[in-house]
């Protein structure tokens, strides 16, 4: 909040990177229980996870890395090599921290009571983990990898969802003004936190955020391989067949959508979906995203707190905005918004 403060009366800014800074800084908190203060200090952690990104988008796109020999060679293997072990290193000392903390207080059952009469009464992600390791149930580079693959999913996917539904909201001030109003209703004229209570309240916050992932689902496609020959519409798929399928053009699919094209949040309150598969921003079936109940709390209490305070305003219309399919979508030359202060009862938006 205070970051934004700083932007009102100056323009257009660029905000994509400040919105990434704080959905690592809440997911390193929530799952890990660290606090890295991604928003106010660099690290070499945080170079190292946003390196990692692109080195991974690289080597997807560029086919001449994909052997090994080649990327150790001309790609960016040794960086990598360097990068992976910061993250790893970051990873064990939280954990080595979190380990001290449950021995110190003579195991987990003292300890989870204690974290509970201290008014805490939560278990970090990494608290369930390392209960786990305790029983045998994973090992120590099991657990090093769930916690890897949860910073990153769990950090640029709210993220990007988070950026898009302020852009949304910035060319639709209309949409933007039923947001502020549902918003003040339910917090009301003070601002503060929202709680889990508001949370279940903000029901068209929530249309809205379902219907910024329809236009701009975060992952841009996903992949399977075909376990046994399967026939989709009189196309026979043959055993081991990879497929790729890509949520957004399942998303504007005009079979299931009525006007695809158009930014419609009711469409969410009417409950329209016509066939359980025709929204996927989480993917569907087994291996679907395990934190989607996680992200709609995280995006409801941040977006929550932007729009009780400020009104937004996008630089460029959404059929200007040009998109860049990385490991995740983005705007491809950023999200660049302009800040106005507003208060509880003000609808009126920046022209
Ligand atoms: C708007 C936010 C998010 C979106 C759109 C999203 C989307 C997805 C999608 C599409 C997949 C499936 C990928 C595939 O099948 O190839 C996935 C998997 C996953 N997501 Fe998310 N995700 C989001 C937030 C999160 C958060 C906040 C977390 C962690 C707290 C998380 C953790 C995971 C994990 C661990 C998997 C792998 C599950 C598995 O393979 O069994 N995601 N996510």
């Amino acid at each position: 909040m205070s970051k934004f403060d700083k932007l009102v009366g100056q323009g257009y800014n660029d905000i994509f990177h400040t919105i990434s800074l704080c959905t690592l800084d809440i997911i390193c908190e929530s799952a890990l229980g660290t606090n890295i203060d991604a928003q106010r200090r660099h690290t070499k952690y945080l170079d190292a996870v946003f390196n990692m990104k692109f080195i991974i988008h690289q080597r997807q796109i560029k086919p001449l890395y994909y052997p090994n020999v080649l990327f150790n060679l001309i790609g960016h293997g040794k960086d990598q090599q360097e990068y992976v072990q910061i993250l790893h290193d970051f990873t064990s000392n939280a954990v080595k921290k979190r380990k001290a903390l449950i021995d110190a207080a003579g195991g987990f059952e003292n300890y989870f009571k204690r974290e509970k009469s201290s008014g805490h009464g939560r278990m970090a992600f990494l608290d369930l983990m390392l209960e786990m390791l305790e029983k045998g149930d994973l090992d120590r580079e099991g657990l090093q990898e769930e916690v890897d693959t949860f910073t990153f999913e769990g950090h640029d996917t709210t993220s990007a969802a988070m950026n898009f539904f302020i852009h949304l909201m910035g060319s639709n001030p209309e949409i933007q003004a039923k947001v502020q109003q549902e918003v003040d209703d339910v917090v009301g004229d003070t601002p503060r936190d929202i709680t889990f209570d508001d949370i279940g309240r903000l029901k068209y916050l929530e249309a809205c955020f379902k219907e910024t992932l329809r236009l701009y689902p975060s992952v841009p496609l996903i992949a399977r391989q075909v376990t046994e020959e399967v026939n989709i519409n009189g196309h026979t798929l043959p055993e081991g067949t990879g497929v790729i399928i890509i949520p957004s053009m399942v998303h504007k699919d005009p079979k299931y959508w009525t006007n695809p094209d158009v930014f419609n949040p009711e469409r969410f309150i009417d409950n329209e979906l016509k066939h359980p598969y025709c929204y996927i921003p989480f993917s569907a079936g087994s291996r679907n995203c395990i934190g989607q109940r996680f992200a709609m709390m995280e995006e409801k209490c941040v977006i929550a707190r932007i729009l009780r305070e400020f009104k937004v305003k996008s630089k460029v219309r959404t059929d200007q905005l040009r998109l860049s399919a990385e490991l995740i979508i983005r705007p491809m030359y950023g999200n660049h918004i302009r800040f106005e202060r507003r208060s509880y009862g003000d609808y009126s938006q920046i022209i």
